[in-house]
């Protein structure tokens, strides 16, 4: 919250709306006459942020838009504001959409295999990945986005089962992942299938090229002096955020090489946080899901 630097009548942008605890604290950060706009493009998120928002925040202008933060600009012209003063990205899944079994995203419940976030107008589930995607393809997200070690084997594993049935539910998947990691080395670490769900979910939702637009699409909309936070939860994200940072804080790109910048392009970024910050124990404590965020914040130009 500090990070975003908010003042009373700032325009706030939330670009991952969730349950709107961030929001409702940024409104009472920016009320009286402060705008707050926040996206999601989960139906189910927005009502349960409409309703609490108007509670414990009911002076202060809310405008829910649903939508993907990769759609941005679409989402900010419908918004009608010129600019905004500070933006947050809280990436990921929220709590609720992991504790109801049938989204599909928990390897906890049986459910099938959905892991969409917008249910509505998304078509690609993960059961028709498991389903469609070749043996390679399936190794190369499982490595990609889920980290995962023995990503080849649970590839392989994955074809051979589908040959006999069709793979779609959670709990079906979790077997074939348990059967593919060699029992030694499922006893270190967390839950067999936590990368594996983490890859598919990621793959889904096309989550790293949408972090990529809508970063840069926030960085654009921000005013002079406003701040930019992003909270991300694996290292891929934070990878890309770094090096978006990175980009628009260098400003020339011409090969060092040269003896004058041919490139004209000027830095409009300042990278507030050089390294990221990491929870404390306490918070740790109080919410162990905190584990694995990083924060990064920027300062526009
Ligand atoms: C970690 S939760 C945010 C929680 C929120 N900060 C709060 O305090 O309640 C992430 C939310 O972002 C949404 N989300 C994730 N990716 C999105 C995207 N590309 N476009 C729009 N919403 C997205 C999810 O639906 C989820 O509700
Ligand atoms: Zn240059």
């Amino acid at each position: 919250m500090d990070g975003l630097a908010l003042q009373p009548g700032s325009i706030y942008l939330d670009c991952t709306l969730g349950g709107a605890g961030h929001s409702i604290e940024a409104a009472k950060r920016i009320a009286p006459d402060g705008i707050l706009i926040g996206i999601d493009q989960d139906d189910m998120a927005l009502e349960a942020a409409d309703t609490r928002l108007g509670v414990e925040a009911p002076d202060v202008t809310a405008l829910l838009l649903k939508g993907n933060f990769g759609n941005l600009d679409d989402l900010l012209l419908q918004a009608q504001v010129p600019y905004v003063d500070a933006i947050l990205f809280d990436l990921g899944v929220s709590s609720p959409q992991l504790d109801i079994p049938e989204r599909g995203f928990s390897y906890k419940y049986d459910a099938p295999l959905d892991m969409r976030m917008d249910p509505g107008t998304q078509s690609i589930t993960a059961a028709q990945i498991i389903a469609t995607y070749t043996e390679t393809d399936l190794a190369r997200i499982l490595r990609d986005w889920g980290e995962e070690k023995w990503a080849s084997r649970i590839a392989q594993f994955i074809v051979q089962a589908r040959a006999k049935e069709p793979i779609e539910t959670t709990f079906q998947l979790v077997d074939i992942i348990k059967a593919a990691i060699p029992a030694s080395a499922r006893r270190a670490g967390g839950h067999p299938a936590k990368q594996s769900f983490q890859a598919l979910r990621i793959e889904v939702n096309q989550e790293m090229a949408v972090l990529e637009r809508g970063l840069e699409a926030a960085i654009r909309w921000l005013a002079p002096g406003g701040r930019l936070v992003v909270m991300s939860y694996h290292s891929l994200e934070d990878r890309i955020t770094k090096e978006a940072f990175q980009k628009m804080s260098r400003g020339c790109t011409c090969p060092p090489d040269l003896p004058v910048c041919v490139c004209g392009n000027k830095p409009i970024l300042k990278v507030i946080t050089r390294k990221p910050l990491l929870p404390s124990p306490e918070e740790l404590e109080r919410n162990p899901r905190s584990k694995s965020v990083k924060l990064r914040i920027a300062q526009k130009l």
